[in-house]
């Protein structure tokens, strides 16, 4: 009888002393979301929710999921007709664990925009819109830009500006071809289905090839045709530019 006193003793000891208190527990909590999220969701969210395939989850207000309750069934349902998968396979608890992680990246991204947005437009108007289309105007060799800041983190901004290879959207792919008789062609991959190919190429010019004709079709993955801006900017103007980005959110 003694011993099973001893013994029960011991075991309602452990039970206290493993029984987390509630800020660790939601400490744990986010540090299990994090290990789902980024298992998980980076493939398409980007690590850090810095978007990539998916929509960027470091913003403050998430279209889609604005309230906790439509952001976990966002992630336990999917979005329907869209590219977002449903995670049937996390239970509730996962579930509320990857959405605290989600939540989290909105707040730290909440505070990083230092820049002057006007000062970035300036420069934007000079360097980029040639290629850039904002609100109507500019070029159309890179995509257009109206509403970047919606889909698209700071954090993810600043990467595509200084190293735009680190950054290339869906519908980017840079594709080089070499023609039965040797010609060589590279440019933006347009379309492509089982028997044909279309490119831009940097003059803007399109080609379309019958792949049957083709020798070689080099898919360059992780290749941009953006140039870099890794020194074309001080500090200061890398800030404003990401600041004008970043308020881009669709015509006013
Ligand atoms: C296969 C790619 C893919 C994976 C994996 C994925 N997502 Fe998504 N997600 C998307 C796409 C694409 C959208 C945009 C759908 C739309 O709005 O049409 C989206 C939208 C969302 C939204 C709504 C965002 C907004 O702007 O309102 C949330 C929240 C979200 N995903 C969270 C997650 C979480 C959390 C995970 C991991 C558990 C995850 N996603 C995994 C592709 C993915
Ligand atoms: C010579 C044409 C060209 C110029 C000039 C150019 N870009 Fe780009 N940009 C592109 C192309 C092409 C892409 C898509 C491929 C990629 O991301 O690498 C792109 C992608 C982007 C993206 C990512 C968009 C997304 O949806 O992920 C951003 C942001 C961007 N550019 C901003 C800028 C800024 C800011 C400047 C000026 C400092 C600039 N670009 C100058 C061609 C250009």
């Amino acid at each position: 009888m003694k011993r099973i006193c001893a013994l029960l003793a011991l075991l309602i000891f452990v039970l206290a002393a493993t029984q987390p208190n509630r800020t660790n527990r939601g400490r744990t909590d986010l540090m299990q979301g994090k290990t789902l999220y980024n298992n998980q969701c980076a493939l398409c969210h980007g690590i850090e929710g810095t978007g990539g395939k998916g929509p960027a989850l470091n913003l403050p207000k998430l279209p889609r999921a604005a309230t906790p309750s439509a952001l976990s069934k966002v992630i336990a349902e999917g979005i329907e007709d869209s590219e977002m998968p449903g995670f049937w396979q996390l239970n509730e608890r996962e579930v509320r664990q990857v959405a605290a992680y989600v939540r989290s990246l909105g707040r730290v991204q909440n505070v990083k925009v230092t820049g002057n947005a006007a000062r970035g437009q300036t420069l934007f108007e000079k360097q980029c819109a040639n290629c850039h289309i904002v609100s109507g105007k500019g070029g159309v060799t890179g995509p257009e830009l109206t509403e970047i800041g919606i889909s698209r983190s700071a954090a993810y901004l600043r990467a595509a500006i200084v190293e735009p290879a680190a950054a290339v959207p869906e519908g980017f792919l840079v594709v080089s071809v070499t023609t039965a008789n040797g010609q060589r062609l590279r440019g933006v991959r347009v379309n492509e289905d089982p028997f044909s190919i279309q490119l831009r190429d940097a003059a803007n010019r399109y080609h379309s090839f019958r792949k049957a004709e083709l020798k070689e079709i080099k898919k360059e993955f992780g290749v941009s045709t953006m140039p870099s801006y890794k020194d074309a900017f001080t500090a200061a103007e890398l800030d404003d530019l990401v600041a004008y980005l970043a308020g881009l959110r669709g015509e006013k």
